[in-house]
């Protein structure tokens, strides 16, 4: 099967309280796509991507991963997440993280350490492996976060601005990543404010108030929003939205 949707969201709804985070939307990612996800704060990006992992139950329509509707179990081994607000444990090393997650996921400790050479090398934290996370920078905690996202090798990888508070030269590499992982077919979400990084996807989802107002490759936003670049653009859909609005 050529290309086939590896995330499939289906009439999502999401509220809290009178807020609706997600307003019927639907989403499509086929299998090794980048997918990037633009929109302003509160758009529903996290919570988004937190129902499709199946952390949220949707009020309403469903979300499949790899064919599996969620909250799935079978999916587990095969999916990456790296949450907004990063989870690592301050009072591990980097190692003893990536040990902790990788026996989590049943990898062997001679394959974490293998994995973690690679990592650690990508997220530039290979000379402070034996240093407790607690003593890092903000930065330097999402970096950990990212390589214990990244760990098993999943085939589906969601990351929630996985650069935010990262410097621009590191970030250049992580992009290198995440295009060389697309390539090797691995599917990703990745949410985002920076235009440099829109521009690195495949397709970009551009969200408002929960819903999917465009959707395409970045120079088929361009051309939608006759902008003469991406900055333009995403402010452009976000003052359309905001006139719908009212
Ligand atoms: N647990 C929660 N309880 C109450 N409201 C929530 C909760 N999570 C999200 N919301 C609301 O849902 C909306 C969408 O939030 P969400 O965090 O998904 O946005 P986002 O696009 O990820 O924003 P940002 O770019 O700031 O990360 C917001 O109005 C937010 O206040
Ligand atoms: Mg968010």
């Amino acid at each position: 099967m050529a290309n086939p949707l590896v995330v499939r969201a289906e009439d999502l709804v999401k509220t809290f309280g009178k807020r609706t985070a997600l307003n019927h939307l639907d989403l499509a990612v086929k299998q090794g796509q980048l997918y990037g996800l633009a929109g302003p704060n509160g758009a529903g990006k996290t919570t988004l991507i937190r129902t499709l992992c199946g952390l949220i139950r949707p009020d309403h329509g469903a979300a499949y991963l790899l064919g599996w509707q969620m909250p799935s179990t079978r999916v587990r081994s095969q999916l990456g997440y790296m949450p907004q607000d990063f989870a690592v444990y301050d009072d591990l090393s980097v190692l003893q993280n990536l040990e902790f997650f990788g026996e989590l996921y049943g990898l062997r400790r001679a394959e974490v350490h293998r994995r973690a050479d690679e990592l650690l090398d990508l997220v530039q934290l290979s000379d402070r492996r034996r240093d407790r996370v607690g003593s890092f920078s903000g930065g330097m905690r999402r970096r950990v976060s990212l390589a214990i996202s990244l760990l098993h090798k999943p085939r589906l990888v969601f990351l929630d601005e996985p650069t935010a508070g990262v410097d621009p030269k590191l970030r250049r590499n992580f992009w290198d990543y995440f295009n060389a992982l697309a390539d090797g077919g691995v599917t990703m979400v990745v949410t985002t404010h920076l235009v440099e990084e829109a521009l690195r996807c495949h397709m970009v989802g551009f969200l408002m108030d929960g819903s999917l107002l465009t959707e395409g490759t970045p120079e088929g936003i361009l051309a939608q929003t006759d902008a003469a670049n991406l900055d333009d653009a995403f402010i452009r859909l976000q003052e359309r939205g905001e006139e719908d609005r009212t």
